[in-house]
């Protein structure tokens, strides 16, 4: 039986088998014992007096033990009931001089360094345990909603956003690659017989499988091999994208909101015990900021806030003008001015949109067309592109998507125009030749979406093993 099941059962039990790990071990009496199902610590009471003195020593922070035992309500503050040992085993020891997770607070920056221990923390447990009840919520949503889970390819010809940002997949020799006439290396003696790489997104297969089976989502790792070393960028990580025939860009935002309001809306109150225990730990870190830093709420107000406030929604163009004429642009305090129309919002210029000027999630559309995919659907303007990011305060970017251009030819003209590789996306065309349809979809960083409900601020900590540059262990 785990714990969380005991405490959930706790009238209909007298006597529990549990295995968890040692939290801690006080007056050689009192163990606070952890087995992950849960946050909360079960307390087993030893009976020192009957208990091996070998067995006792071996009880120690971090080691693995099997209890036998009764279940009575507890005498003591903070838990209605406990576990009096008639037995423990150890079933793994565990040198407390070694042991890296000490019961003490660890930064953050070391708990990294033990990425293969530090979910034993309080705040790493609940953290990636938010995280698989946020997976579970995007499964359930769609599904529940008629979308089908399309499973993309992972190593692919093509580059989906056309920024050439992918790792390069081969089994040529580095050292002795083979050559073509010109000196070139030959990707034609490559494993796949051409160049390949890592996706950098599932889209444009999910277009394909949209454009037979109507509304489907995909849910898998991503890889980008930019070089930003920022607290919201990773190489490797989870993407969900959505993709639907016969919706155009204002379905597409509705299906955003309300798919995140409905993700948020369930995990707070499935992991209700962790996200409390983590809005503590972010009032705590709020305390340890200068006053005109904090955040003017607690991480359950700001939940609570998306769940019930509509996203304001804003052209590009507005925004601009919002940004062009703002104080802070006028007073120099941007790193990157905003003197015109077309160029690209830094996520300086995104955080004050959300979080200076509207106090809310804001829905940008309508992006000039020069800074986004090709594949976004051209305005009758000529110059934006139905485009849309979805900007969360803390966060900034959290959703990309678009409306598809599902034009042969304007697709095809924009494809040449930016000197692509018309012949590993003739499938894509194609799609536009035989019974082409308005189609819209979008895709969420997992992991932003992650950070954002547990109120963490550096993206290493809401992955179990973060790969950013430089930096792959484990
Ligand atoms: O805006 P992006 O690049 O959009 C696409 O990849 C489209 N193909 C999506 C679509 O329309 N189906 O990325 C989408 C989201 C971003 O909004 C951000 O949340 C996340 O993916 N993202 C990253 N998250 C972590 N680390 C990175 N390096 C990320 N790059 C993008």
């Amino acid at each position: 039986m785990s714990i969380k099941e005991l405490l959930q059962e706790k009238t209909n039990v007298d006597e529990v088998t549990l295995r968890g790990w040692v939290r801690t071990f006080r007056s050689n009496r009192f163990i606070a014992l952890n087995d992950g199902s849960t946050l909360a610590n079960l307390q087993v009471v030893v009976d020192f007096e009957h208990t091996p003195e070998e067995t006792l020593k071996r009880i120690t922070t971090g080691a693995a033990i099997e209890v036998k035992g009764k279940v009575v309500e507890s005498q003591g503050k903070g838990q209605s009931i406990e576990v009096q040992a008639t037995e423990i085993t150890i079933l793994g020891d565990c040198n407390p001089d070694e042991y890296p997770i000490q019961p003490k607070k660890h930064s953050l920056e070391f708990l990294r360094e033990q990425a293969h221990l530090r979910v034993r923390t309080n705040a790493f447990g609940a953290i990636m345990r938010v995280r698989s009840t946020l997976a579970y919520a995007v499964h359930k949503y769609f599904q529940d909603n008629g979308f089908f889970y399309v499973n993309t390819p992972i190593i692919t010809g093509s580059d989906a956003e056309g920024a050439g940002e992918m790792f390069r997949v081969t089994t040529l020799d580095p050292k002795n690659p083979p050559l073509t006439e010109t000196g070139e290396v030959d990707y034609k003696k490559d494993f796949f017989g051409r160049e390949t790489n890592l996706t950098v997104s599932g889209q444009l297969e999910g277009e394909t499988f949209a454009m037979s089976l109507g509304k489907i989502y995909t849910f898998g790792p991503t890889f980008r091999a930019e070089n930003s070393n920022t607290s919201r960028h990773l190489a490797e990580f989870w993407m969900i994208e959505p993709e639907m025939a016969f919706y155009d860009l204002i379905d597409n935002m509705n299906l955003a909101e309300d798919f995140i309001k409905y993700v948020l809306k369930y995990t707070l109150e499935v992991r209700r015990e962790d996200i409390e225990f983590l809005n503590q730990r972010f009032l705590e870190e709020e305390k340890t900021k200068p006053q005109t830093e904090r955040s003017e709420m607690s991480l359950i107000e700001k939940l609570e806030f998306v769940i019930h406030n509509d996203f304001k929604r804003v052209s590009y163009t507005e925004a601009v003008e919002i940004l062009k004429n703002c104080n802070h642009n006028k007073k120099k305090k941007f790193q990157y001015l905003i003197d015109e129309w077309g160029v690209d919002l830094q996520s300086e210029h995104e955080r004050y949109l959300v979080e200076k000027h509207f106090g809310c999630p804001v829905i940008l559309y309508d992006y000039p067309a020069k800074i986004k995919a090709f594949y976004m659907r051209l305005n009758e303007d000529g110059k934006t592109v139905r485009a849309m990011d979805i900007l969360f305060p803390g966060i900034g970017e959290i959703v990309g998507g678009s409306q598809r251009e599902e034009r042969y030819d304007v697709l095809k003209q924009k494809i040449e125009d930016l000197g692509m590789d018309e012949q590993t996306l003739w499938w894509y065309l194609e799609l536009r030749k035989f019974g082409t349809a308005v189609h819209s979809g979008f895709g969420l960083g997992f992991e932003r979406l992650v950070l954002f409900t547990t109120g963490m601020t550096n993206i290493r900590d809401v992955i179990p093993y973060p790969r950013t540059p430089q930096s792959a262990e484990f």
